[in-house]
Parts: C-alpha cells; structure tokens; sequence
C-alpha cells in the first residue's frame, strides 16, 4: 500500500534524536522522505546517515570538519557552514523541519523554518527557553505548526487533542529524577562525570544527559511548556516518575487527568510529531500490559534540587531570563564534562549569572543573541576557569 509522503529535513542528524529520527524514517514504509540532513563535527556519522535515508542534500555545520565526500550517495549535494542549515530548511520542497541540534546553535534553524511557514518537529528545548514568546509569535505571525518532541511536551500535547487549553487545570510534567534521585547532599558534592552521565532510563546526548541529573532538564521543561502551551507558570507542576512510562498528565477543571504512557523510547514522540495528526505503526518499545510493572510518583524534591524553582523563577520572569539561564547552563555544563566545575556548583553559576543581568522584559531576537554571549563569558569568570 503507499501512503502519502511528508518531506522531511533533520538538523542534527548524527545525534541521539537525529539517529532515532533515521529510524523512524527506515521504518514509515515511505511515509517520510529525507530531503536533507545537517550534521556539525561527527562527519563519518553523518555520511552513513546519508547513506541511510539517500538525502537530496547534506549540511556539514562546522566549517572546520572534513568529510570525505566518497562516503557521501551519488547526487547528494554537499553545504558547509552554519548558514546552510537556513538553505535546507527553507527549501521549499521540505514540509517538516526536526529540530535536533542541541544547545543555543538550534535557534537558528528553527527560526528560519518559523520565517517559512514550516512546521517544526521541537526537540531542541533551549529555541524555547531562550526566546519562547518571540518564538511563538513568529510561528503564529507564518501560520507555522511547532510539534513538540521532548516526550513529556509530546505527552501534553496528545492529552490536549480535543480539549482547549482554558480547560486546563495542570500541566503536570513527570521526571526521573535521573540518577541522584536517593543521593543525599553530601553525595551530590561528590559526584563525577562518569556518574553523572549514567541515566537510569534513557540515552541521550551528554548535556541533556547532565541536566537530567541537576534536574536542569526539568527546569528547561518548565519553561518550554510555559511558552509553547501559554499557560502560566503557576498551572505547571513537577513528579518524580522513576519509571518514566507516565510521560505527562494533563489535569482539567473537572478533575479528569489524561496522561500518555509508553515505555521510554524516543521514537514514538518523534514519529508523532511527523505523522501528526495521523498515527502509524511505530519501531518503538510497546508496553506489555501482560506483565505487571510498577508507576510511582514521588514528589520532587526543591531543597537537593534547586534548579527546579530557579526553573519556576525563570518561567515566571520571562523576558531576557531564559536566555542567560540557557546560556549559564550550558557553559556550566560544559565545564563540568571537562573536568572544571563540581556538579553541584552548576545550578549556583545559573542563579549568579541570573541575578547579575540587567532583566529587560521585551527582548529583541538580536538582544537575546547578544546576551547569549555576555552570559557565556560572565559565566566563565564566576567559574573562574
Ligand atoms: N536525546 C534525547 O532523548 C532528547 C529528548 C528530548 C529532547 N532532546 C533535545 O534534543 C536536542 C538534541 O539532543 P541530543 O541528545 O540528540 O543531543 P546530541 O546527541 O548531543 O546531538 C546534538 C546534535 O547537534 C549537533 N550540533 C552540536 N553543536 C552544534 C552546532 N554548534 N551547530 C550545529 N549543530 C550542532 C551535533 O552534531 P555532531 O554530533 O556532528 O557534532 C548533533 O547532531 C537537545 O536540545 C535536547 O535537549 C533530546
């Protein structure tokens, strides 16, 4: 049987949301067709992605990497440089744009894609969290569509089908709680790298991996739900799930909860973000509701972890605070992969930094690149690196 095609471009190809992108297209019997795909240093990676789904063209994002253009289908039309990733994502031969590249360089792809009327696949949460209402108003403004992918977004957004938002009582956004949830203070000061980058759950990327485990993850989701569902931030609530098959719930004014479970596996809230509103077989792990299988949820726990109320703070605030959050973070982050920054210093570097900006509460997109910068540097002076 064939089904219509939906075109496709994936920034961010040879990451832990782009490979399972690549698998979900294997998989859709061709539904989706790859148009292009972007990738920034791993190059091997991204030509056997290419090889993979036989894409029309291939954005390598790092000038300074080299790929061997052998590895590459015939055909395939080789861009270098970040730029590019405007290129491919304009082209008007795509539909959906999957927004995977981690990290503050994702703004860029998904703003030109918003420019266009495309609709976006979101993984990239820090679009949101750095400029979440320029963002929303820009895909307004093009009758653009942002599907989240993160699954706890995914979860709300299917709870939502049918329903309006003014019906919403709660936006309850389940955690893990990653790996520390038990650790006392005293073992949070000591954690290392190695530790830090054992999820109990789920495979990701090594930042997101990190922000599981401060719970700077949960933090960027609050403030992408805020913005993405325009919903106050007093209507958004957090549970530790350690399971992690409950990926949200959706409580309404009458009481009734609505939540979407299935076990942790990425590629169904990315297959539904490219098959939306449709639904079609998925690769991913089915629950076996033959066995039994335990759901606790435990509340979270601000006093070990603070960067959920720094999260609420910075929801709350808006304006130019999810920027330099962001950007604290992510250089916190950084240095802490790198051997240069204790684990628990990282949220005290976000609320130094934030405390320390002068807050403007109408940023331009301009304003908030600029502040992106200002907020790497200042961050690296408190670390002292
Ligand atoms: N992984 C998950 O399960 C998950 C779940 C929900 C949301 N997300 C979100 O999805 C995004 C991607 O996460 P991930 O775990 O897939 O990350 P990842 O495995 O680290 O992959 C990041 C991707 O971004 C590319 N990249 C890195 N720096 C770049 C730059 N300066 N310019 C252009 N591209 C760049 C990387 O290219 P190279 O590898 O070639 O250098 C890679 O393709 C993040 O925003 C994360 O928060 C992830």
């Amino acid at each position: 049987m064939t089904h219509p095609t939906r075109n496709i471009a994936v920034l961010g190809a040879t990451g832990s949301i782009g490979q399972s992108t690549i698998e979900v297209v294997e998989a859709s019997e061709g539904r989706l067709n790859v148009v292009g795909i972007s990738g920034h240093s791993q190059t091997e990676k991204l030509c056997l992605a290419a090889q993979r789904v036989q894409p029309d063209m291939v954005v390598v994002t790092d000038p300074a990497s080299n790929i061997d253009t052998e590895m590459l289908p015939s055909g395939c039309q080789l861009l270098s440089g970040e730029e590019q990733v405007i290129s491919l994502v304009q082209h008007e031969q795509v539909d959906i744009v999957v927004a995977a590249i981690v990290g503050f360089a994702g703004l860029r792809g998904t703003w030109a894609a918003l420019e266009k009327g495309k609709t976006v696949a979101l993984a990239n949460k820090e679009t949101l969290v750095v400029g979440g209402p320029l963002v929303m108003k820009l895909a307004n403004d093009n009758a653009a569509k942002i599907i989240p992918v993160d699954s706890e977004h995914s979860a709300v957004f299917q709870a939502l089908q049918g329903a309006e938002i003014s019906q919403v009582k709660r936006i309850i956004l389940t955690a893990s709680g990653g790996p520390f949830l038990h650790h006392t203070q005293d073992q949070l000061d000591a954690v290392t790298v190695e530790e830090a980058l054992a999820h109990p759950t789920w495979q990701m990327g090594p930042k997101i991996t990190v922000d599981s485990a401060t719970m700077m993850n949960k933090a960027l989701e609050i403030i992408e739900a805020r913005w993405l569902f325009d919903v106050p931030v007093e209507k958004i609530d957090v549970a530790i799930h350690p399971q992690s098959i409950v990926h949200s719930l959706v409580e309404f004014e009458d009481g009734s909860v609505m939540a979407q479970m299935s076990p942790p596996d990425m590629k169904l809230p990315i297959q539904y973000a490219l098959s939306y509103p449709d639904r079609w077989p998925s690769p991913s792990k089915k629950l076996d509701l033959t066995e039994a299988f335990s759901c606790d949820f435990l509340p979270a726990d601000t006093e070990r972890f603070p960067a959920l109320a720094l999260g609420m703070e910075v929801a709350g605030q808006g304006g130019t605070a999810g920027a330099v959050f962001n950007a604290a973070n992510e250089t916190a982050v950084a240095h802490f992969l790198d051997g240069r920054l204790q684990f628990n210093r990282i949220v005290h570097a976000c609320r130094a930094i934030l405390e320390y900006h002068d807050f403007d509460p109408n940023p331009s997109l301009e304003q908030l690149t600029q502040l992106d910068a200002w907020a790497r540097k200042e961050t690296i002076q408190w670390i002292g690196a």
